[in-house]
This record gives structure tokens, sequence and C-alpha cells, in this order.
């Protein structure tokens, strides 16, 4: 047998070489990496001099990566599946007694989610878990960057694509100041909305992305005033009369006049829309998440309410 001969780059080199490829640009993978532009260059140059090939081409301001470069990703990429591999199989080795769960969700799952996490960890007590909270648009840059490998929400992107496991209905409900006079009527219609003072969640949350496409949807067009940073905030406005929000039931209390504000029996509400866990297509799940996104399936299919009992 031929001995095999060492590859001439280092993982760090190859790391940088992927994120170049993929994102086209010097500087953005330096952001991405958390290096300076010297550095990547650096590094694209010493794998160019080890292998004596060209690896970026200057295109405009920018670089180009080769016919070669990318070939040079397509098998760090499985050079990084093969070590994610080993790295498992030494899990199992250990039977899982350790790994850390790196999971994020968007702000309304702070409700529940913990719930989910202790049920886990009950079956998995050597998982440590790194949660982060975050809006739709910040989770999705996790996602991105690669910090989490897990997340929940109800609006996944396009990009990157993703794998997805439904979890429970997330219904968003219109809700008012307690003693407001739609709480205390039938149905409300929902061209009422027209010119009615509405509150937001900030730009980047997928509750305000949620309410716009259906106010778009229906043609209305209420007063908005203000946006506020968070649902507490926004329970606190609305329960102060400051105007009308529309919410996720989860991020209400069970009995929401607890929070001060009442659900507004409107028609076409409550918009329906779904928990989901989602994680890369492109990646491969380590151990510790692999066994949390069974663990949810399981409860997802349990037949007394699925993931939220
Ligand atoms: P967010 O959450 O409003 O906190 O972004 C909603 C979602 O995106 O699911």
């Amino acid at each position: 047998m031929t001995p095999i001969r060492p590859p001439r780059a280092t993982f760090h080199q190859l790391r940088t070489l992927e994120a170049v490829v993929r994102l086209g640009s010097i500087t953005r993978a330096a952001q991405e990496l958390h290096l300076t532009q010297p550095t990547v260059s650096a590094q694209i140059h010493e794998l160019q001099t080890a292998l004596d090939t060209v690896l970026v081409e200057p295109a405009g301001r920018g670089i180009r990566p080769t016919e070669a470069a990318r070939m040079l990703r397509a098998t760090a990429l499985d050079m990084f599946a093969r070590w994610q591999r080993f790295e498992d199989e030494l899990q199992a080795l250990h039977g899982l007694e350790r790994g850390v769960l790196r999971i994020a969700g968007v702000t309304t799952t702070e409700y529940f989610i913990a719930q989910w996490l202790h049920r886990y960890t009950t079956e998995h007590p050597g998982i440590d878990i790194e949660l982060a909270v975050d809006n739709r648009d910040a989770v999705v840059r996790r996602l991105r960057e690669e910090t989490i490998e897990l997340a929940v929400m109800m609006l996944p992107p396009d990009q990157p694509p993703l794998e997805s496991l439904p979890l429970m209905d997330n219904p968003l409900v219109l809700i008012a100041p307690l003693g407001h006079p739609w709480t205390r009527q039938g149905r409300v219609p929902r061209q009422r909305l027209q010119g009615a003072p509405l509150l937001l969640r900030e730009p980047g949350s997928g509750t305000r992305l949620a309410t716009e496409a259906w106010l778009r949807a229906h043609g209305l067009q209420p007063s908005i005033r203000a946006t506020l940073g968070s649902n507490e905030a926004i329970k606190h406005a609305v329960a102060a009369g400051l105007g009308l929000a529309i919410l996720s039931r989860h991020a209400l209390a069970d009995d929401p006049a607890r929070d001060g504000v009442a659900i507004v029996p409107m028609s076409g509400t409550p918009i329906e829309r779904r928990w989901m866990l989602v994680w890369r297509r492109d990646r491969r799940l380590s151990l510790a998440a692999q066994r949390f996104v069974e663990h949810m399936r399981a409860a997802a299919a349990a037949p007394a309410g699925g993931a939220a009992a």
C-alpha cells in the first residue's frame, strides 16, 4: 500500500478558503472568521504556494475564486464532514455523556423553550445547553455564521437551505387593553383596523413581518403609533393604552388579563402560523443536535398536544 501523504494544507487555511469561495470576498470572509484581511490573504497565498495553483483572481475591486478553489472547497467540506463524524463517533464512544447543544429561538420562544430543553436534558444529562434568544433576523444570522446548529422560528429563510420540523401551532392574535370596546363585542370586522392605532415590533422581527404581510394581504393600513423592541414592551404599551398589537398567543399569559390585555375576536384572526425547528441542510449535525431533533420529533408526534404538551 502506498503511504498516504499528509495534506499540504492546514485546517485553518482550508476553513479560510471555504469562506472566501462561499462569500466571494476576502473582506467578508475576514469579517465572518474574525480575522484581519491581511491574515486571510496570507493564508490563501500560502495555500496557493503549497499547491502550486491559482485560487483567486482579481475581478474589479474584489476577487473571483478559480475552478481549482471551488474544487478545493468541496474537498475541504468533505474533510470537515468526515472530521465531524469522527467527533460524533468519539462522543458515541463516551455514551453522549458530554457535548454542547447550540440552539437559538426567536424572542417568543422564551415563553416555552426552556420546558423543551429541560425535558431533553433530563434524557441527556451530560449535554450542556447554549441557548440564544433573539429576533428573527439575528437568529438567521447565527445560522449563517454557524454559531448555532438549531433554531426555533416561524418564518424560516430561503438561505441558507434548511431542513425543518414543524413543532406546534403559533396563532398570532390581536390584543387591546382590558376593557377596550372591541374586546366586549362578538366578531369585530377586520376593516375596523383601517386607521386604528397599532404598535409594531422592531425591524428584523418575524412577528412584525407576519403582521405586515397579513395587513398587506387584506389591504389594511392602520396608523403605526410606535415600534417596540420586545414582546414584553409591546404588552406593557398595549395595557397602557398606546395602541393595539398583533402578537403570538404564546407571548401572553394563559389568562391575558394578567398582562392587562385582552384578545380581540377579529375576523381573519388568529393568523395561523407554526413553530418550526430548523437546521442547515448543508451541514452535518452534531450528535447532541441530532438527539434534540429526534427528541422533538417524538414529542411533536405524541398524540396529546404535540411539542407543547
Ligand atoms: P420575533 O419572532 O418576532 O421575535 O422575530 C417571531 C419569529 O420570527 O418566529
